[in-house]
């Protein structure tokens, strides 16, 4: 009785969390082994690289960076660089790479704004990739993104188009979207304050599915918060 009481109690979002930090703190140490993630993670930074006028004093962080397969590539082109997840094993495979290197530029911090507060500080960019259809509420994250933004900051999103599920297929827990339809992710920034909207096809990634090749993109949204 008692935990089927909890069951019903613990929120959706609460579940959610708790899946997704078992899962990538499981899979942390063998992440990185997939030629197919680093494939993505390089045109993803290079789609940003092409439009997001980067400075080097800039200050950026990444959500749900994982082990920094996006943002160890974008790092060259910042001043420095805050690298949050929720899942503390994603992390510390980031940190032994950020220390095996000798990076000094790169923070890392375990941040889930979908249950937390943003931080106070202000950044300059603020880039994300593949964590999306993970967050049950994208506009608020969308609108907190904005509001942690300094004038003239940028964001800078990657994730799925819209798909029939089948990109993760039915057994992996923690999925909240399967991807996201490109009007949907536009009117979010329009609707958070964001300017100067874009978005591109940044990478598409081949799967097999039920014995064919399936083609799934992704795209990469961009938005400028105004200055004052
Ligand atoms: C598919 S992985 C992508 C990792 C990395 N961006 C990459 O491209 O290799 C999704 C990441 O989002 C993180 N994540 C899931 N839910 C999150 C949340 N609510 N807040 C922050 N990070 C989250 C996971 O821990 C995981 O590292």
């Amino acid at each position: 009785m008692l935990s089927f009481l909890s069951e019903c109690i613990v929120p959706a979002v609460t579940r959610l969390q708790n899946q997704n930090r078992s899962r990538f703190d499981a899979i942390a140490a063998q992440w990185d082994d997939s030629p197919m993630r680093s494939n993505m993670a390089k045109a993803v930074a290079d789609a940003i690289i092409a439009a997001v006028p980067l400075k080097p004093h800039w200050h950026a962080l990444e959500y749900g960076c994982g082990t920094g397969l996006v943002g160890l590539r974008l790092l060259p082109h910042l001043g420095h660089l805050l690298e949050t997840d929720l899942s503390p094993g994603m992390l510390n495979v980031l940190s032994e790479k950020a220390r095996a290197a000798g990076l000094e530029r790169i923070t890392t911090q375990v941040l889930d704004l979908t249950s937390s507060p943003p931080p106070e500080e202000r950044f300059d960019l603020i880039f994300s990739s593949m964590a999306l259809h993970h967050i049950p509420d994208v506009a608020a994250l969308v609108s907190a993104f904005h509001s942690m933004l300094a004038p003239g900051g940028w964001v800078a999103l990657a994730d799925l188009d819209a798909e029939d599920g089948s990109f993760h297929g039915p057994d992996v827990p923690g999925v909240a979207h399967h991807g996201f339809d490109r009007e949907i992710i536009t009117g979010w920034l329009r609707a958070a304050g964001f300017g100067a909207i874009g978005i591109r096809t940044a990478h598409t990634i081949e799967k097999e599915r039920d014995g064919r090749q399936r083609h799934y993109p992704i795209f990469l949204a961009t938005g400028c918060r105004s200055q004052p």
